[in-house]
């Protein structure tokens, strides 16, 4: 083979002077100007089962008109890409892109982290803070540079804590860091008590707040299908004198990971879709509510810093407002409880 010939056996030179040849006679150029940045791009940092579940779930929402993926490990990255790539003719995204060099994601208007150690078998999420802290005061930084007008959202475990150091890490204003929190503990829950009614998950209406995790708290007092009152019905739902047990179907919530895990090795696909959702409502300008994480300091009682999920407005500003729902005494003794053990973490973390 030549020198100046490609793997193909075709002369590269020739490659080129046909290709302009082609072009030329294809297509008249009225205009040759540089193209405008992408309006709506969205980086997925991580290509993990996560990540990759994420990128997935926004190219299948069209939610991006380009796509940008980092991570560390660059055969996956490159082999992620092709692979999407090769699949571009389903696929309303004209442009995927991916590097470990954060250049790559310039003008991103949404960037999902998802990079990290994931949870081992048993594995509480807590104990993987400080591995995921030092890898964000990697990544966080790079974020910001090339993007300083975006919107994170974090995935990484263990998540309300490492909001909280993307925000710290970050510079940037509260409303623009958001955890996707217990978004998808509050869609386990609606699945689960929807399949014992035997109606959509859409149809039932709850929501989960606090930490994503052993501590989340159930609003049992606001579950409700088509605006009645399950509390109203059964006044001890949720608690330990009833005697239909409801409460058991939170604890199936805070097990799900678990159970996921130890059947398939990691959980992705219900956290890709719920990210996608958030992703929609951000882009689109939507003012949806989801149960997310932000910044409560100073909501019910809370004295410090952490980052808690409650119902947020989002639209493409971040977090507009946050709902004050309406909880009982003790709901909101377990919030500042979730409030309490994130503090008790984050004191300690070092260098953020
Ligand atoms: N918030 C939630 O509801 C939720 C749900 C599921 C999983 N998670 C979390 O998502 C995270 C990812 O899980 P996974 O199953 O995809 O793990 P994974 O191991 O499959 O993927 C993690 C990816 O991060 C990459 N990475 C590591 N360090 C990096 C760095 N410095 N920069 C860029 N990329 C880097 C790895 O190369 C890998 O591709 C974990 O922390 C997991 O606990 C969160």
């Amino acid at each position: 083979m030549g020198r100046d010939k490609c793997d193909s056996g075709i002369a590269v030179s020739s490659v080129a002077f046909n290709m302009a040849s082609i072009l030329q006679k294809l297509m008249t150029p009225l205009w040759s100007g540089a193209p405008e940045p992408p309006r709506n791009k969205v980086t997925v940092v991580g290509v993990g089962q996560v990540g990759m579940a994420c990128a997935v779930s926004v190219l299948l929402r069209e939610l991006a008109d380009e796509l940008a993926l980092v991570d560390v490990v660059e055969d996956k990255l490159k082999g992620e890409m092709m692979d999407l790539l090769h699949g571009s003719l389903f696929l309303k995204t004209p442009k995927i892109v991916a590097s470990k060099d954060y250049a790559v994601t310039a003008n991103s208007r949404i960037v999902v982290v998802t990079a990290g150690v994931r949870q081992q078998e048993g594995e509480s999420r807590l104990n993987l803070v400080q591995r995921n802290v030092n890898i964000f005061k990697h990544i966080i930084p790079q974020i910001v540079k090339h993007s300083p007008k975006c919107i994170i959202i974090v995935v990484s475990n263990p998540v309300d804590v490492l909001t909280y150091v993307t925000w710290k890490l970050s510079g940037l204003p509260k409303h623009r860091i958001i955890g996707s929190g217990t978004n998808l503990d509050s869609a386990r829950f609606r699945y689960l008590m929807a399949d014992k009614l035997g109606i959509h998950t859409s149809s039932f209406n709850g929501w989960i707040l606090g930490e994503h995790g052993d501590t989340s708290v159930p609003v049992w007092s606001g579950t409700n299908v088509a605006g009645v009152n399950l509390q109203t019905l059964n006044p001890n739902i949720g608690t330990d004198a009833d005697l239909d047990n409801w409460k058991d179907t939170h604890k199936q919530v805070v097990d799900s990971a678990y159970e996921v895990i130890k059947l398939k090795g990691y959980t992705n696909w219900a956290i890709g879709l719920s990210v996608a959702d958030l992703t929609e409502s951000l882009i689109r300008n939507m003012n949806r509510i989801h149960p997310v994480s932000t910044m409560v300091k100073g909501m019910y009682g809370i004295e410090d810093e952490v980052y808690l999920s409650l119902p947020c407005v989002l639209n493409s500003g971040g977090v507009a407002s946050v709902v004050n729902m309406t909880l009982t005494d003790d709901e909101i003794g377990q919030l500042k409880q979730s409030a309490d053990t994130l503090w008790e973490i984050q004191k300690d973390l070092t260098d953020v």
